[in-house]
């Protein structure tokens, strides 16, 4: 959405305030986020492997953003992967072009590589994290073969720390028999809960200040609303309130009242 949106100009905005275009500087870190970006700061610090998990759209992208901007850029090397749904090949094939390899032809080639790649890190003084994303999507084959990934001289050296990122089923999947080896080995994990109601009328206030607001937009009932309605999940609350701004605009209100978040939701969970 361009900043020159006739809605965006109604309420005496900058810019589209509910974007996923933010800065990581940017992001709202209430104390329970920075609590959890603290915690996976430790674990890093510590050369531990991650499991973090929580609902669709609860924030853990941007927690994983927030944990880049915070991390001392010597000493750590991130590495995301976001396409998890890859065979074991492709997977590592893809950790290759991520690092910056040449990704070889076969298997145990790219495997090869990868791992020569954290030894020399290593003796560079320089951790390096894996980041992987949507984790829930990872192919058994490639779920088999992680905790390999993390061995290095006899198991003895930790050399390289693995972030698992997804949805509650991850952990579900994590702890059956099968994948043991690798649950075993993530020492920490961490859940992101859903905002509470006090959470969701602090990101919109602190999003729309973001985008130049210098006033009250959402009364208090359409904050409950939205609250309500999105169950503390922050990608729908900006579906909705965003929509509820375009909608208050198109009616010349320059407050979003519970009548007209109401119509939003109900048009919303009508086109589900
Ligand atoms: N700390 C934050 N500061 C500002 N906005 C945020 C923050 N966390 C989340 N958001 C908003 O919520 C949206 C969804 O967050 P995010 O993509 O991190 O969720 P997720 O838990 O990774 O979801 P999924 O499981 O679907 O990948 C973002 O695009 C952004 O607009
Ligand atoms: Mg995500």
């Amino acid at each position: 959405m361009s900043a020159t949106s006739a809605w965006v100009s109604h309420f005496g905005l900058g810019s589209s305030p509910f974007s996923k275009e933010i800065d990581d500087a940017d992001l709202w870190l209430p104390s329970s986020k920075h609590a959890l970006v603290d915690q996976l700061s430790d674990a890093l610090s510590e050369k531990a492997s991650v499991l973090l998990t929580g609902e669709p759209g609860v924030g853990k992208t941007c927690v994983l953003r927030a944990l880049r901007h915070r991390l001392p850029q010597a000493g750590f090397r991130l590495t995301y992967c976001h396409n998890a749904t890859l065979g074991r090949r492709d997977f590592y094939r893809q950790l290759c072009l991520a690092l910056g390899l040449a990704p070889s032809a076969t298997a145990a080639a790219v495997f090869y590589a990868v791992s020569s790649h954290i030894e020399e890190l290593g003796r560079e003084r320089v951790h390096p994290v894996f980041l992987l994303d949507e984790s829930h999507l990872l192919h058994q084959d490639t779920l088999d073969h992680l905790h390999i990934l993390l061995n290095y001289e006899w198991d003895s050296r930790a050399l390289l720390s693995v972030i698992l990122v997804g949805l509650p089923e991850l952990e579900d999947r994590l702890a059956m028999r099968r994948n043991r080896s690798l649950y075993s080995r993530l020492h920490w994990r961490l859940h992101l809960d859903p905002l509470v109601p006090d959470d969701t009328g602090e990101y919109l206030r602190t999003r729309l200040e973001a985008a130049g607001a210098s006033r009250e937009i959402f009364v208090s009932d359409a904050v409950a609303m939205l609250h309500e309605a999105t169950v503390g999940a922050m990608r729908d609350l900006d579906r909705l309130a965003s929509a509820a701004l375009r909608e208050a605009a198109r009616k010349k209100k320059k407050l979003v009242e519970r009548d007209v978040v109401a119509r939003v939701i109900d048009r919303d969970s009508r086109e589900d």
